[in-house]
């Protein structure tokens, strides 16, 4: 892009930052940001991705209904529109992986698709039938992801995984886990065996992985995908109706959605963020939190204190 005056990024980045504050002016088509989307690089290829992603429990369990279909058309439009590439689900989201497809197939531009799902049952030949019925509700050739839900029967899918990925017939081989549970046994998982992707929760009230696992992730060369980036958006509730602090410009920041996810991919062990959401507004202030300047640690601390301050 021709750029005369060094100034003119930043300020036109900043015109569209001011833009996500009156989402519903702006249609659907608008124009891509200036600056150039957050990436980080998966440590086991070297290969970018951009640090929000896209989680779909619930937001697109919506079955057949036409309405919410089309409703969830506009969200992940809105996500490729605004430089999204991973988008995360399971078999454990109803009909989440079947509306991805619907919706997938009625998007152009989404050839920077990082599709991510998992395995959740027990049995290597069941867990085999449950990725081959995946692909064929994404409708994609290949997944770039496959993760183990939960690290249920985690042995058993890690070797199909092994010969797939060696086949070519996934990329990258991931586990996950949520909500704080079984850390431990993640942590054994992750010493010993060679993942390419972990995935669990961390946000500004749960940070329970600060003190192993992501230490481990970043010694390991393990990327991280951070689940619950929202606590599930109960992070919300003590924010409503405050105002941000005025230094949260400082970081490019300009609701409290960017807030919290700027938090977390600013931690330097986490590759990225994967919020969920029904509404296109929501998206659109959700990738807001993958362009600019991210907080330094000096200004993570004060958001901490920010945050635990309002939420007493
Ligand atoms: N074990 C696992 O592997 C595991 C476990 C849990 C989650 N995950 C993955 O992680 C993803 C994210 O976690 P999650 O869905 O539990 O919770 P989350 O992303 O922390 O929160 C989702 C909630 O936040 C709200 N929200 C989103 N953007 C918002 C915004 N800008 N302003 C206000 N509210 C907003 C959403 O409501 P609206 O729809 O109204 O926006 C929704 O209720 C999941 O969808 C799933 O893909 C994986």
């Amino acid at each position: 892009m021709h750029q005369d005056n060094p100034a003119q990024p930043r300020r036109r980045f900043l015109q569209w930052l001011a833009g996500l504050g009156a989402a519903s002016a702006l249609g659907p088509g608008v124009a891509a940001p200036p600056l150039p989307v957050i990436k980080k690089s998966i440590p086991s290829s070297g290969e970018l991705l951009p640090v929000i992603g896209m989680g779909s429990w619930l937001t697109f369990d919506v079955g057949a209904d036409e309405a919410l279909r089309a409703t969830r058309v506009q969200v992940m439009q809105e996500f490729f529109d605004r430089d999204g590439a991973l988008i995360d689900s399971s078999p454990m989201y109803g009909s989440s992986q079947e509306v991805i497809g619907y919706c997938l197939r009625q998007i152009q531009n989404k050839q920077a698709l990082f599709a991510a799902t998992k395995v959740w049952i027990y049995g290597q030949w069941l867990g085999i039938k449950q990725m081959q019925a995946a692909q064929q509700l994404w409708g994609v050739a290949r997944f770039d992801l496959m993760q183990i839900h939960n690290m249920l029967d985690w042995q058993s899918h890690l070797e199909t995984l092994r010969a797939w990925k060696a086949e070519g017939r996934i990329r990258y081989i991931g586990i996950t886990t949520s909500h704080g549970r079984r850390h431990q046994d993640l942590e054994r998982a992750l010493a010993k065996e060679p993942f390419d992707f972990v995935q669990f929760t961390y946000n500004l009230v749960d940070r329970e992985v600060e003190q192993r696992l992501l230490p481990l992730a970043a010694e390991r060369g393990i990327a991280v995908i951070i689940n619950r980036p929202f606590q599930g958006g109960a992070l919300f509730g003590p924010v409503r109706g405050k105002p941000l602090p005025a230094w949260a410009a400082d970081f490019d920041c300009s609701n409290w959605a960017q807030f919290f996810l700027k938090f977390i991919v600013s931690h330097p062990a986490v590759t990225c963020a994967i919020p969920a959401t029904s509404r296109v507004a929501h998206m659109r202030e959700n990738m807001g939190a993958g362009f600019g300047r991210l907080p330094d640690a000096e200004t993570r601390r004060r958001m901490l204190a920010v945050y635990a301050n309002l939420a007493r």
